[in-house]
């Protein structure tokens, strides 16, 4: 019986044959076998550097098949060489990961063989900010790849040094790990556009160092921690989910800079803090959910808004003049709720004025009545009024469906003279003595 010992050699010799054998014609299915593994093999050796040893006799021909002991095939493992010891503990991560995707349309992970980790594609390497003379792999980057796998466990969680993971537009499913929570270095997540589902990813609560996180278009369901809004994040991409929550409380003192809610199941009114909370964010995204209730008058505070988007709410009540204030706006989505009374000429003149107005809908509301200076901008095909109830308007709801709205009773919109109140000095004074003061 061999030892250990003296099958280390004799693997050896057959792997530096079999990489000769590259060379050669194949011959049969056998030897393209051969040859396959010879090529996964010669992926995790380091390469023969000696030119002058003798070729060995060809395999197919001549030598036995590789043992079947596992002691046969270990050397061949034990024979790679990483460039630095964070390599050789993720390797077996990585080729464990790489087991578990079912597609790969790309055809990426077929360079994810051998011990040069950092030539992967999507692979990125790095020195972890530990220790300057390391290297570790630190960055990720499957974005667009189309990889399908049932579950990012016991991969993602077992990069210790990862600083970015961005896998945006595959196939990955399943749920978060909470052991990502342990990543030190971890600042940027971006899952978006995947096939997760379940609770919202609770592991990155209190991540200290994560400043991205873009979980959009997923499945995941259920409430957001309000934690979330009050953590260090920079960005924050929650939208086309299925959260099904009140907006938190404690929006208001989120210091997220990009903050997305659209297309979620996102329920209850919208409180007037709100405006604290998004007064720095150029978009205010929260359309498509199932947000109830008036639109407070702060709403005109967010001034540096360039989108304004409440559309497919069931939002309801007169328009606030205060929309009058957001001088930035751009585009500014009403549509698709229940609002119902006047667009005043005020909002019309005021906003059009400004120039930067490029669309305003407001369609699918219940308004009866528009001013005359908005026809301007309904002729400039930048205020869109279909689908509501006002007399001699083409595209309107039908009479009967109107009168069916009006006829059943009405919530009365909270604090009734903030509808007509402007907060903003340069349209203050275009409605003097008409705006009650609070
Ligand atoms: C995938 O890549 C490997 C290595 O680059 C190549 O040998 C193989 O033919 C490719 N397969 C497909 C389906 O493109
Ligand atoms: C830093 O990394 C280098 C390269 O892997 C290693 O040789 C060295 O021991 C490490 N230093 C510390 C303090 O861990
Ligand atoms: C205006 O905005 C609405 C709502 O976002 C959108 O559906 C519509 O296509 C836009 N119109 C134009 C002309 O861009």
């Amino acid at each position: 019986m061999r030892s250990i010992s003296s099958l280390l050699p004799l693997s050896l010799i057959l792997l530096s044959s079999l990489l000769i054998l590259n060379t050669l014609a194949i011959n049969s299915l056998h030897e393209a076998q051969h040859l396959q593994s010879s090529r996964r093999s010669r992926g995790r050796t380091k390469s023969p550097k000696s030119p002058l040893l003798p070729p060995p006799p060809s395999p197919s021909l001549t030598s036995p098949p590789p043992p079947p002991s596992p002691a046969g095939r270990n050397p061949q493992i034990n024979l790679l060489t990483f460039a630095d010891a964070r390599l050789a503990t993720v390797y077996p991560v990585i080729q464990k990961f790489k087991s578990t995707i079912t597609s790969d349309p790309l055809n990426i992970t077929a360079s994810w063989v051998g011990s040069d980790i950092c030539t992967y594609r999507g692979f990125f390497c790095d020195s972890p900010p530990d220790n300057a003379s390391a290297t570790a792999v630190a960055s990720i980057d499957f974005n667009g790849f189309g990889l399908s796998a049932p579950s990012l466990d016991g991969f993602l969680d077992r990069l210790p040094d990862i600083a970015l993971f961005h896998a945006n537009s595959n196939f990955f499913a399943g749920t978060i790990s909470s052991a990502v929570a342990a990543l030190p270095y971890l600042y940027e997540l971006d899952i978006s556009n995947n096939l997760f589902t379940g609770p919202f990813p609770t592991a990155v609560l209190g991540m200290t160092g994560l400043t991205f996180l873009d979980i959009r278009f997923n499945s995941f369901s259920g409430a957001v921690p309000p934690q979330i809004f009050v953590q260090n994040l920079e960005a924050l991409f929650l939208n086309d989910n299925q959260f099904m929550t009140n907006l938190p409380p404690n929006l208001a003192n989120t210091r997220i800079l990009y903050l997305t809610l659209a297309n979620n199941k996102f329920t209850g009114s919208i409180p007037g803090s709100i405006f604290k909370a998004f007064v720095s964010l150029t978009e205010v995204l929260l359309l498509n959910n199932q947000l109830t209730g008036c639109l407070p008058y702060e709403v005109g505070m967010l001034n540096g808004a360039v989108v304004f988007d409440v559309g497919s709410n069931r939002l309801t009540g007169p328009i606030p003049w205060s929309l009058v204030c957001l001088e930035k706006v751009e585009q500014l989505n009403l549509g698709g709720n229940q609002f119902y009374g006047i667009l005043p000429d005020l909002l019309c003149s005021g906003l059009g004025g400004l120039g930067n107005l490029v669309n305003l809908t407001l369609s699918g509301n219940y308004f009866t009545g528009v001013g005359r200076l908005c026809m301007d901008l309904i002729m400039n095909g930048v205020l869109d009024l279909t689908g509501n109830c006002i007399p001699g308007f083409p595209f309107q709801r039908p009479v009967q469906e109107c009168a069916e709205f009006f006829a059943k009773p009405r919530m009365l919109c909270p604090r009734p003279w903030s509808y007509t109140y402007v907060p903003c000095t340069p349209f203050s004074g275009l409605i003097h003595g008409l705006a009650p003061t609070p």
